[in-house]
């Protein structure tokens, strides 16, 4: 068993098992990858202010999202395609994360069901919706959610039409994977993999293939994603899905201090500042150097996470002490499912956990909910200058 100290070493497994295609996909953001890097080296730019002779004992790191009782702050991130990162990703990572005590967040475009994870886990979880332009599909989706007794729905507003990312065209990224000369010298190298996929559950998108008229197939399906992303969703649309939700609704890809106010204004328990882990619009400030002027923004009207770039405690420790509710990860749980499954997952929190309980007592906090600006060294220009 290999000693994982941080989450580094999960991706450099998770890199030697996963089939390149995937980790390509996971390890990519769209056009120059600016954003995608970004997101990442800006938490650098915010330090930390050391506190002594501070009584650190009985430190927590519990705290709540949506009124939800949380072990930490951080949820499970949707995430397209995880049941091809590991064979029944999304069941896997949905355990992992009930028995942990976050929130574990299933994607329209996973490979598991929704009712393969309510199944599973026998635990509610949040539902994330791309909404289609087939209105009845989004209708029966959102059904199907509720039936399962998913706690949130997460309507992500980033995606209406798709980021380019360069190595999903050259790769010919597809689930599951097509045949290629390429694919398969690749995948010889992957005998764990493949032999876990071979016993999986699913291999193809579960929310969608048998639940629309005329997809039966990966092929077909994949025509039918390209042409049914719907690029008319509006402010309207959106309070149209919150009503026919009826329950807790979290808005997700905002960036920008005026979508912020409108979420908020709309109703929303909770906004998740974001840009797609860097996969949309190349190009966008990161989610932590916007953070603040959002917050500032929506004045505790929603609660506000955020997500893209956290790969530590010490990064979930900075959103925090900035302000925020909460925060998602995206690619830290995949790479500790790709290189060790549902332990993979687990080890993911526990080394995130450890690091901000680690940082909270040397910061001389003993409650996540008590960080605040006086944690940080934040550069003045932080913000950015940036002329509008
Ligand atoms: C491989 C991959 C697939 C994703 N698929 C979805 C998705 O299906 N729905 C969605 O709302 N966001 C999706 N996202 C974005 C994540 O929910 C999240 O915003 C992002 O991963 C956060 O950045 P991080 O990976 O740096 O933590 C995906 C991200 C990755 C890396």
């Amino acid at each position: 068993m290999p000693v994982i100290t941080n989450i580094e070493d999960l991706k450099r497994i998770y890199h030697r098992r996963v089939p390149r295609m995937f980790y390509d996909y996971c390890e990519s953001g769209s056009w120059t990858e600016q954003t995608f890097r970004d997101n990442v080296s800006d938490f650098d730019q915010i330090r930390l202010r050391q506190r002594v002779a501070v009584d650190m004992s009985g430190r927590s790191t519990a705290s709540q999202m949506i009124g939800q009782d949380v072990t930490m702050p951080v949820a499970l991130a949707p995430v397209g395609l995880t049941g091809m990162q590991h064979a029944d990703g999304e069941m896997k990572a949905a355990k992992a994360a009930h028995d942990f005590g976050v929130p574990f967040t299933l994607s329209t475009m996973s490979i598991n069901s929704i009712e393969d994870v309510a199944e599973y886990t026998r635990q509610p979880f949040w539902f994330q919706l791309y909404t289609m332009k087939d209105e009845d599909y989004v209708r029966r989706l959102i059904q199907r959610a509720k039936d399962a007794r998913c706690s949130a729905l997460v309507i992500t507003l980033d995606l209406q039409i798709l980021g380019q990312r360069h190595k999903d065209l050259k790769n010919g990224l597809s689930a599951p994977p097509k045949l290629t000369p390429a694919t398969i010298a690749n995948l010889a190298t992957k005998w764990r993999w493949g032999i876990g996929m071979l016993g999986a559950k699913r291999r193809h998108f579960g929310n969608i293939v048998g639940h629309v008229k005329g997809v039966s197939d990966a092929s077909q399906l994949g025509a039918w994603t390209a042409e049914q992303f719907d690029p008319t969703l509006d402010w309207g649309k959106i309070e149209k899905l919150m009503e026919q939700w009826g329950g807790k609704v979290i808005l997700k890809g905002i960036l920008d201090a005026e979508d912020a106010k409108m979420a908020a204004k709309l109703g929303a328990d909770a906004i998740v500042v974001s840009n797609h882990g860097g996969r949309q619009l190349d190009g966008a400030l990161s989610s932590i150097r916007v953070l603040p002027e959002i917050l500032d923004a929506v004045g505790g009207d929603t609660e506000v996470f955020l997500d893209s770039g956290i790969r530590s405690g010490q990064d979930v420790l900075k959103a925090m002490a900035l302000g925020a509710n909460g925060t998602m990860i995206g690619r830290a749980f995949v790479y500790g499912l790709g290189a060790m499954g549902q332990q993979g997952v687990t080890t993911a929190l526990e080394v995130i956990q450890r690091e901000l309980d680690t940082t909270m007592a040397l910061c001389g906090e003993r409650k996540v909910t008590e960080l605040g600006r006086h944690n940080l060294l934040v550069p003045e220009d932080f913000g950015g200058r940036w002329q509008g």
